[in-house]
Protein backbone atom coordinates (compact mmCIF):
# COMPACT_ATOMS: atom_id res chain seq x y z
CA UNK A 1 0.00 0.00 0.00
CA UNK A 2 2.02 2.99 -0.92
CA UNK A 3 0.78 6.59 -1.06
CA UNK A 4 -0.01 6.69 -4.85
CA UNK A 5 -2.83 3.82 -4.75
CA UNK A 6 -4.19 5.03 -1.44
CA UNK A 7 -5.72 7.66 -2.89
CA UNK A 8 -6.78 6.11 -5.49
CA UNK A 9 -8.94 3.60 -3.96
CA UNK A 10 -11.01 3.61 -0.67
CA UNK A 11 -9.40 1.41 2.10
CA UNK A 12 -10.99 -0.77 4.79
CA UNK A 13 -9.04 -1.26 7.87
CA UNK A 14 -9.59 -3.17 10.72
CA UNK A 15 -8.83 -1.84 14.27
CA UNK A 16 -8.69 -4.17 17.04
CA UNK A 17 -9.16 -2.41 20.78
CA UNK A 18 -11.39 0.06 19.58
CA UNK A 19 -12.95 0.76 23.01
CA UNK A 20 -9.56 1.55 24.39
CA UNK A 21 -7.90 4.89 25.20
CA UNK A 22 -5.67 5.05 21.42
CA UNK A 23 -8.44 2.56 19.63
CA UNK A 24 -11.09 5.19 20.21
CA UNK A 25 -8.69 8.27 19.40
CA UNK A 26 -7.80 6.77 16.54
CA UNK A 27 -11.61 5.29 15.61
CA UNK A 28 -12.67 8.99 16.09
CA UNK A 29 -9.72 10.25 13.57
CA UNK A 30 -10.89 7.75 11.01
CA UNK A 31 -13.89 8.21 11.10
CA UNK A 32 -14.03 12.62 11.49
CA UNK A 33 -10.91 13.01 9.21
CA UNK A 34 -10.67 10.07 6.68
CA UNK A 35 -14.31 8.83 6.24
CA UNK A 36 -13.79 9.70 2.58
CA UNK A 37 -11.00 7.58 1.83
CA UNK A 38 -10.14 5.46 4.37
CA UNK A 39 -13.32 3.37 6.61
CA UNK A 40 -12.61 1.65 9.86
CA UNK A 41 -14.11 -1.42 11.61
CA UNK A 42 -13.68 -1.93 15.01
CA UNK A 43 -15.52 -5.08 16.23
CA UNK A 44 -15.63 -5.32 20.57
CA UNK A 45 -13.38 -7.81 22.15
CA UNK A 46 -16.86 -9.57 22.29
CA UNK A 47 -17.68 -9.72 18.73
CA UNK A 48 -13.44 -10.93 17.74
CA UNK A 49 -11.37 -11.39 20.64
CA UNK A 50 -8.08 -11.84 19.44
CA UNK A 51 -7.02 -15.05 21.64
CA UNK A 52 -8.92 -16.68 19.39
CA UNK A 53 -7.57 -17.59 15.94
CA UNK A 54 -10.58 -18.79 14.22
CA UNK A 55 -12.18 -15.31 15.52
CA UNK A 56 -9.63 -13.55 13.75
CA UNK A 57 -9.76 -15.90 10.55
CA UNK A 58 -13.21 -15.61 10.26
CA UNK A 59 -14.18 -11.98 10.61
CA UNK A 60 -10.94 -11.58 8.63
CA UNK A 61 -12.16 -13.41 5.42
CA UNK A 62 -15.46 -11.62 5.94
CA UNK A 63 -13.94 -8.01 6.11
CA UNK A 64 -11.06 -8.32 3.88
CA UNK A 65 -9.36 -5.23 5.14
CA UNK A 66 -6.53 -3.53 3.51
CA UNK A 67 -4.82 -2.85 6.96
CA UNK A 68 -5.00 -3.90 10.31
CA UNK A 69 -4.03 -1.92 13.68
CA UNK A 70 -3.90 -3.95 16.74
CA UNK A 71 -4.11 -1.98 20.06
CA UNK A 72 -5.44 -4.38 22.35
CA UNK A 73 -4.22 -5.35 25.67
CA UNK A 74 -5.29 -7.58 28.68
CA UNK A 75 -5.57 -5.21 31.11
CA UNK A 76 -1.82 -3.82 33.11
CA UNK A 77 -2.40 -6.13 36.19
CA UNK A 78 -3.88 -9.48 34.10
CA UNK A 79 -2.26 -12.71 35.02
CA UNK A 80 0.01 -14.38 32.96
CA UNK A 81 -2.41 -16.26 31.09
CA UNK A 82 -4.31 -13.55 30.16
CA UNK A 83 -1.51 -11.22 29.49
CA UNK A 84 0.31 -14.25 26.80
CA UNK A 85 -3.10 -14.96 25.14
CA UNK A 86 -4.22 -11.58 24.56
CA UNK A 87 -1.07 -9.36 24.32
CA UNK A 88 1.40 -11.83 22.61
CA UNK A 89 -0.98 -14.95 21.13
CA UNK A 90 -3.54 -12.18 19.68
CA UNK A 91 -0.54 -10.01 18.10
CA UNK A 92 0.70 -13.61 16.41
CA UNK A 93 -2.46 -14.54 15.08
CA UNK A 94 -3.16 -11.06 13.79
CA UNK A 95 -0.01 -10.99 11.98
CA UNK A 96 -0.62 -14.18 10.83
CA UNK A 97 -3.76 -13.19 9.29
CA UNK A 98 -1.70 -10.33 7.72
CA UNK A 99 0.97 -12.05 6.32
CA UNK A 100 -1.34 -14.39 4.82
CA UNK A 101 -3.46 -11.39 3.28
CA UNK A 102 -0.58 -9.07 2.13
CA UNK A 103 -1.69 -6.08 4.54
CA UNK A 104 0.06 -4.03 6.91
CA UNK A 105 -0.25 -5.02 10.38
CA UNK A 106 0.16 -1.79 12.53
CA UNK A 107 1.13 -2.58 16.04
CA UNK A 108 1.26 -0.45 19.24
CA UNK A 109 3.53 -1.04 21.75
CA UNK A 110 5.24 0.22 24.87
CA UNK A 111 8.20 1.67 26.88
CA UNK A 112 7.96 -1.19 29.22
CA UNK A 113 9.97 -2.83 26.54
CA UNK A 114 12.42 -0.67 27.40
CA UNK A 115 15.42 -0.52 29.93
CA UNK A 116 15.34 3.00 32.40
CA UNK A 117 18.23 5.38 31.22
CA UNK A 118 17.55 8.27 28.52
CA UNK A 119 17.66 8.77 25.56
CA UNK A 120 17.02 5.39 24.34
CA UNK A 121 16.52 4.67 20.90
CA UNK A 122 13.99 1.67 18.61
CA UNK A 123 17.08 -0.61 18.80
CA UNK A 124 17.21 -0.85 22.47
CA UNK A 125 14.91 -3.34 24.69
CA UNK A 126 14.38 -5.08 27.94
CA UNK A 127 16.26 -8.59 27.64
CA UNK A 128 13.40 -11.43 28.11
CA UNK A 129 13.71 -13.15 30.78
CA UNK A 130 11.42 -14.64 33.62
CA UNK A 131 11.01 -12.10 35.89
CA UNK A 132 9.66 -9.77 33.95
CA UNK A 133 6.25 -8.68 34.97
CA UNK A 134 3.71 -10.08 32.69
CA UNK A 135 2.90 -6.64 30.45
CA UNK A 136 6.67 -5.95 29.87
CA UNK A 137 7.48 -9.68 28.82
CA UNK A 138 4.35 -9.96 26.76
CA UNK A 139 5.15 -6.90 24.59
CA UNK A 140 8.73 -7.65 24.49
CA UNK A 141 7.99 -11.20 22.96
CA UNK A 142 5.54 -9.45 20.97
CA UNK A 143 7.87 -7.24 19.00
CA UNK A 144 10.10 -10.17 18.61
CA UNK A 145 8.16 -11.99 17.05
CA UNK A 146 7.05 -8.69 14.56
CA UNK A 147 10.80 -8.62 13.58
CA UNK A 148 11.01 -12.34 12.87
CA UNK A 149 7.81 -12.67 10.66
CA UNK A 150 9.05 -9.61 8.57
CA UNK A 151 12.47 -11.60 7.53
CA UNK A 152 10.70 -15.30 7.58
CA UNK A 153 7.42 -14.63 6.31
CA UNK A 154 7.63 -11.29 4.32
CA UNK A 155 5.32 -9.70 6.91
CA UNK A 156 4.64 -5.77 6.02
CA UNK A 157 4.50 -4.44 9.96
CA UNK A 158 5.71 -1.40 11.61
CA UNK A 159 5.91 -1.26 15.76
CA UNK A 160 4.63 1.97 17.67
CA UNK A 161 6.12 2.30 21.11
CA UNK A 162 4.24 4.66 22.89
CA UNK A 163 5.54 6.62 26.12
CA UNK A 164 2.73 7.67 28.97
CA UNK A 165 0.17 8.20 27.01
CA UNK A 166 -2.10 11.49 28.05
CA UNK A 167 -5.36 12.74 26.08
CA UNK A 168 -9.36 12.68 26.79
CA UNK A 169 -11.45 9.59 26.91
CA UNK A 170 -9.55 7.43 29.32
CA UNK A 171 -12.84 5.47 30.56
CA UNK A 172 -10.68 3.23 32.43
CA UNK A 173 -8.34 5.28 34.43
CA UNK A 174 -5.22 4.33 33.24
CA UNK A 175 -1.46 5.45 33.12
CA UNK A 176 -0.95 8.91 33.82
CA UNK A 177 -5.07 9.59 34.18
CA UNK A 178 -4.67 7.36 37.36
CA UNK A 179 -1.59 9.47 38.58
CA UNK A 180 -4.09 12.34 37.92
CA UNK A 181 -6.76 10.91 39.52
CA UNK A 182 -5.21 9.87 42.73
CA UNK A 183 -3.58 13.96 42.70
CA UNK A 184 -7.35 15.31 42.11
CA UNK A 185 -8.85 12.54 44.75
CA UNK A 186 -5.94 14.04 47.21
CA UNK A 187 -5.29 10.62 47.83
CA UNK A 188 -1.59 11.27 47.11
CA UNK A 189 -0.55 13.05 50.32
CA UNK A 190 3.51 12.87 49.41
CA UNK A 191 5.51 12.88 46.24
CA UNK A 192 6.22 9.23 45.48
CA UNK A 193 9.60 10.38 42.92
CA UNK A 194 12.65 12.10 43.79
CA UNK A 195 14.00 15.09 42.04
CA UNK A 196 14.97 14.98 38.84
CA UNK A 197 13.14 12.19 37.60
CA UNK A 198 12.66 12.43 33.44
CA UNK A 199 10.17 10.61 31.65
CA UNK A 200 8.70 10.70 28.17
CA UNK A 201 5.15 11.37 27.27
CA UNK A 202 2.99 10.69 23.87
CA UNK A 203 0.30 13.00 22.49
CA UNK A 204 -3.13 10.56 21.77
CA UNK A 205 -4.34 13.12 19.89
CA UNK A 206 -1.64 13.33 17.88
CA UNK A 207 -1.31 9.78 17.31
CA UNK A 208 -3.60 9.08 14.62
CA UNK A 209 -1.83 11.63 12.30
CA UNK A 210 1.31 9.66 12.50
CA UNK A 211 -0.89 5.88 11.70
CA UNK A 212 -2.35 7.49 8.84
CA UNK A 213 0.90 8.85 7.44
CA UNK A 214 2.85 5.33 8.28
CA UNK A 215 -0.02 3.37 6.67
CA UNK A 216 0.34 5.70 3.53
CA UNK A 217 4.09 5.55 3.24
CA UNK A 218 4.31 1.67 3.57
CA UNK A 219 7.97 1.62 1.71
CA UNK A 220 9.84 3.97 4.49
CA UNK A 221 7.55 2.61 7.41
CA UNK A 222 7.79 -1.22 6.62
CA UNK A 223 9.64 -3.45 9.34
CA UNK A 224 10.28 -0.52 11.18
CA UNK A 225 10.00 -0.12 15.41
CA UNK A 226 9.31 4.05 15.94
CA UNK A 227 9.09 5.90 19.02
CA UNK A 228 5.94 8.17 18.82
CA UNK A 229 6.83 10.52 21.70
CA UNK A 230 6.71 14.44 22.47
CA UNK A 231 10.85 15.73 22.07
CA UNK A 232 11.07 17.43 25.65
CA UNK A 233 10.80 14.78 28.69
CA UNK A 234 9.05 15.52 31.63
CA UNK A 235 10.32 16.01 35.55
CA UNK A 236 7.49 13.44 37.44
CA UNK A 237 7.62 16.06 40.44
CA UNK A 238 7.30 19.22 38.27
CA UNK A 239 3.96 17.79 36.88
CA UNK A 240 2.53 16.59 39.89
CA UNK A 241 3.09 19.64 41.13
CA UNK A 242 1.64 21.91 38.21
CA UNK A 243 -1.60 19.84 38.40
CA UNK A 244 -1.58 20.24 41.91
CA UNK A 245 -1.59 24.14 41.25
CA UNK A 246 -4.08 23.86 38.79
CA UNK A 247 -6.18 22.05 40.75
CA UNK A 248 -6.21 24.67 43.98
CA UNK A 249 -4.99 21.74 45.93
CA UNK A 250 -2.74 21.54 49.02
CA UNK A 251 -2.33 17.59 48.77
CA UNK A 252 0.22 16.08 47.59
CA UNK A 253 2.76 18.21 49.72
CA UNK A 254 6.23 18.90 48.54
CA UNK A 255 7.84 15.72 50.22
CA UNK A 256 9.68 13.13 49.11
CA UNK A 257 9.03 9.94 49.99
CA UNK A 258 12.16 7.26 49.40
CA UNK A 259 12.01 4.30 47.52
CA UNK A 260 12.95 1.87 50.18
CA UNK A 261 9.83 3.09 52.35
CA UNK A 262 7.50 3.42 49.18
CA UNK A 263 8.17 -0.51 48.57
CA UNK A 264 7.47 -1.01 52.54
CA UNK A 265 4.06 1.04 52.36
CA UNK A 266 3.01 -0.92 49.42
CA UNK A 267 4.04 -4.34 50.93
CA UNK A 268 2.42 -3.41 54.20
CA UNK A 269 -0.58 -2.69 52.16
CA UNK A 270 -0.66 -5.93 49.90
CA UNK A 271 -0.63 -7.78 53.23
CA UNK A 272 -3.58 -6.10 54.51
CA UNK A 273 -5.13 -6.02 51.76
CA UNK A 274 -4.88 -9.88 51.50
CA UNK A 275 -5.99 -10.26 54.85
CA UNK A 276 -9.07 -8.42 54.38
CA UNK A 277 -9.72 -11.17 51.28
CA UNK A 278 -9.82 -13.90 54.05
CA UNK A 279 -12.63 -12.08 55.65
CA UNK A 280 -14.73 -11.78 52.30
CA UNK A 281 -13.67 -7.91 51.86
CA UNK A 282 -12.13 -7.52 48.38
CA UNK A 283 -10.16 -4.51 47.34
CA UNK A 284 -7.23 -3.64 45.46
CA UNK A 285 -3.89 -1.45 44.91
CA UNK A 286 -3.92 0.10 41.54
CA UNK A 287 -2.23 -2.12 38.92
CA UNK A 288 0.23 1.22 37.76
CA UNK A 289 2.08 -0.44 41.26
CA UNK A 290 3.51 -2.89 39.44
CA UNK A 291 5.46 0.05 38.14
CA UNK A 292 5.96 1.93 40.95
CA UNK A 293 9.97 1.65 40.22
CA UNK A 294 9.64 3.80 37.40
CA UNK A 295 8.29 7.05 39.30
CA UNK A 296 11.96 6.59 40.96
CA UNK A 297 14.32 6.23 37.44
CA UNK A 298 14.31 8.07 34.06
CA UNK A 299 13.21 6.28 31.12
CA UNK A 300 13.33 9.08 28.27
CA UNK A 301 12.48 7.90 24.50
CA UNK A 302 14.95 9.18 21.84
CA UNK A 303 12.26 10.37 19.26
CA UNK A 304 14.96 11.44 16.60
CA UNK A 305 14.08 8.75 14.28
CA UNK A 306 10.72 10.09 14.48
CA UNK A 307 11.68 13.55 13.52
CA UNK A 308 13.98 12.63 10.83
CA UNK A 309 11.04 10.58 9.33
CA UNK A 310 8.53 12.27 6.47
CA UNK A 311 6.22 12.54 9.52
CA UNK A 312 5.36 16.36 10.29
CA UNK A 313 3.63 16.73 13.68
CA UNK A 314 0.68 18.32 13.20
CA UNK A 315 0.67 20.29 16.83
CA UNK A 316 3.82 21.05 16.88
CA UNK A 317 3.81 23.05 19.99
CA UNK A 318 1.51 21.10 21.57
CA UNK A 319 2.44 19.18 24.82
CA UNK A 320 1.63 17.95 28.00
CA UNK A 321 1.79 21.31 30.03
CA UNK A 322 0.26 23.16 26.82
CA UNK A 323 -2.59 20.18 27.16
CA UNK A 324 -3.01 20.34 31.01
CA UNK A 325 -5.88 22.95 31.53
CA UNK A 326 -8.10 21.44 28.81
CA UNK A 327 -7.55 17.96 30.36
CA UNK A 328 -8.08 19.40 33.69
CA UNK A 329 -11.77 20.27 32.85
CA UNK A 330 -12.38 17.77 30.77
CA UNK A 331 -11.23 14.71 33.55
CA UNK A 332 -12.67 17.01 36.99
CA UNK A 333 -16.26 17.13 34.89
CA UNK A 334 -16.25 13.77 33.93
CA UNK A 335 -15.28 12.02 37.32
CA UNK A 336 -17.46 14.32 38.52
CA UNK A 337 -20.57 13.20 36.47
CA UNK A 338 -19.19 9.90 37.32
CA UNK A 339 -19.22 10.53 41.03
CA UNK A 340 -15.77 9.43 41.73
CA UNK A 341 -14.41 12.82 43.08
CA UNK A 342 -16.16 15.30 44.87
CA UNK A 343 -13.48 16.99 47.15
CA UNK A 344 -11.90 20.16 44.84
CA UNK A 345 -12.91 23.42 44.13
CA UNK A 346 -15.56 23.36 42.01
CA UNK A 347 -14.63 27.20 40.58
CA UNK A 348 -11.64 25.05 38.88
CA UNK A 349 -14.62 23.78 36.03
CA UNK A 350 -16.84 26.89 33.92
CA UNK A 351 -20.14 26.28 35.20
CA UNK A 352 -22.27 24.93 32.80
CA UNK A 353 -25.80 26.72 32.62
CA UNK A 354 -27.83 23.95 31.10
CA UNK A 355 -27.03 21.72 33.75
CA UNK A 356 -27.33 23.92 36.50
CA UNK A 357 -30.75 25.20 35.59
CA UNK A 358 -31.80 21.99 35.38
CA UNK A 359 -30.87 21.55 39.12
CA UNK A 360 -31.95 24.85 39.88
CA UNK A 361 -35.03 26.15 37.67
CA UNK A 362 -36.33 23.03 35.36
CA UNK A 363 -38.97 24.63 34.72
CA UNK A 364 -38.37 27.71 33.03
CA UNK A 365 -35.82 25.17 30.99
CA UNK A 366 -38.62 23.05 30.02
CA UNK A 367 -40.36 26.60 28.57
CA UNK A 368 -37.14 27.78 26.72
CA UNK A 369 -36.04 24.63 25.19
CA UNK A 370 -40.19 24.04 24.01
CA UNK A 371 -39.66 27.66 22.25
CA UNK A 372 -36.29 26.56 20.60
CA UNK A 373 -35.31 23.22 20.05
CA UNK A 374 -38.00 20.71 19.89
CA UNK A 375 -39.02 20.79 15.89
CA UNK A 376 -37.69 17.52 14.26
CA UNK A 377 -34.33 17.70 12.75
CA UNK A 378 -34.45 19.42 9.31
CA UNK A 379 -31.04 17.26 7.88
CA UNK A 380 -33.24 13.76 8.64
CA UNK A 381 -36.68 15.09 7.28
CA UNK A 382 -35.83 13.95 3.21
CA UNK A 383 -34.88 10.56 4.43
N1 LIG B 1 -2.32 4.10 27.81
C1 LIG B 1 -1.00 4.24 27.94
O1 LIG B 1 -0.50 5.06 28.76
C2 LIG B 1 -0.06 3.44 27.08
C3 LIG B 1 1.32 3.64 27.24
C4 LIG B 1 2.20 2.91 26.44
C5 LIG B 1 1.70 2.02 25.51
N2 LIG B 1 0.37 1.83 25.41
C6 LIG B 1 -0.06 0.82 24.41
O2 LIG B 1 -1.15 1.33 23.66
C7 LIG B 1 -2.02 0.26 23.30
C8 LIG B 1 -3.42 0.63 23.69
O3 LIG B 1 -3.48 0.87 25.10
P1 LIG B 1 -4.74 1.56 25.76
O4 LIG B 1 -4.25 2.36 26.91
O5 LIG B 1 -5.61 2.16 24.71
O6 LIG B 1 -5.48 0.25 26.34
P2 LIG B 1 -6.96 0.14 26.96
O7 LIG B 1 -7.58 1.47 27.09
O8 LIG B 1 -6.84 -0.72 28.18
O9 LIG B 1 -7.74 -0.67 25.84
C9 LIG B 1 -7.47 -2.01 25.57
C10 LIG B 1 -8.35 -2.50 24.46
O10 LIG B 1 -8.03 -3.86 24.19
C11 LIG B 1 -9.25 -4.57 24.00
N3 LIG B 1 -9.08 -6.00 24.28
C12 LIG B 1 -8.73 -6.58 25.44
N4 LIG B 1 -8.71 -7.92 25.29
C13 LIG B 1 -9.06 -8.18 23.99
C14 LIG B 1 -9.23 -9.36 23.23
N5 LIG B 1 -9.05 -10.58 23.78
N6 LIG B 1 -9.62 -9.25 21.94
C15 LIG B 1 -9.83 -8.02 21.37
N7 LIG B 1 -9.67 -6.87 22.05
C16 LIG B 1 -9.30 -6.95 23.35
C17 LIG B 1 -10.19 -3.91 25.00
O11 LIG B 1 -11.52 -4.22 24.65
P3 LIG B 1 -12.62 -4.44 25.83
O12 LIG B 1 -12.73 -3.12 26.53
O13 LIG B 1 -13.83 -4.86 25.09
O14 LIG B 1 -12.03 -5.53 26.69
C18 LIG B 1 -9.84 -2.44 24.79
O15 LIG B 1 -10.54 -1.94 23.68
C19 LIG B 1 -1.46 -0.99 23.96
O16 LIG B 1 -0.70 -1.69 23.05
C20 LIG B 1 -0.57 -0.44 25.07
O17 LIG B 1 0.49 -1.33 25.35
C21 LIG B 1 -0.54 2.52 26.15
Amino acid sequence: MTQSNSSSKKLLGVLIGGSGLIGGTLAHYFKTKTADNIELRAPSSKKLSIRNAADIKDYLKRVRPDFVINTAIASIGADSQLSFEVNYIGTLNLARAAAALKIPYIHISSASTLPNGENLTEEDCLPIVPKLNNYAKSKLMAEETLKYMHKTAGLDYTTIRLAIVYGEHDHKIQGFHRLFFSIADESMPLLFTKKNILHSYSNANKFPYFVHHVLQNREEFSGETYHFADKEPVELANLILTIRSYLELKSPREIYVPYPMATFGKNILEFLLKGLSRIGLKGGLPPELIFLESFYKTQTLSSEKLRNSSFIDPMPNETIYTKLPELVVYYLKRWTHENLISTFNETVLHSDAMANDFEQSPVELIDTIHQDSTKPFEELLDL
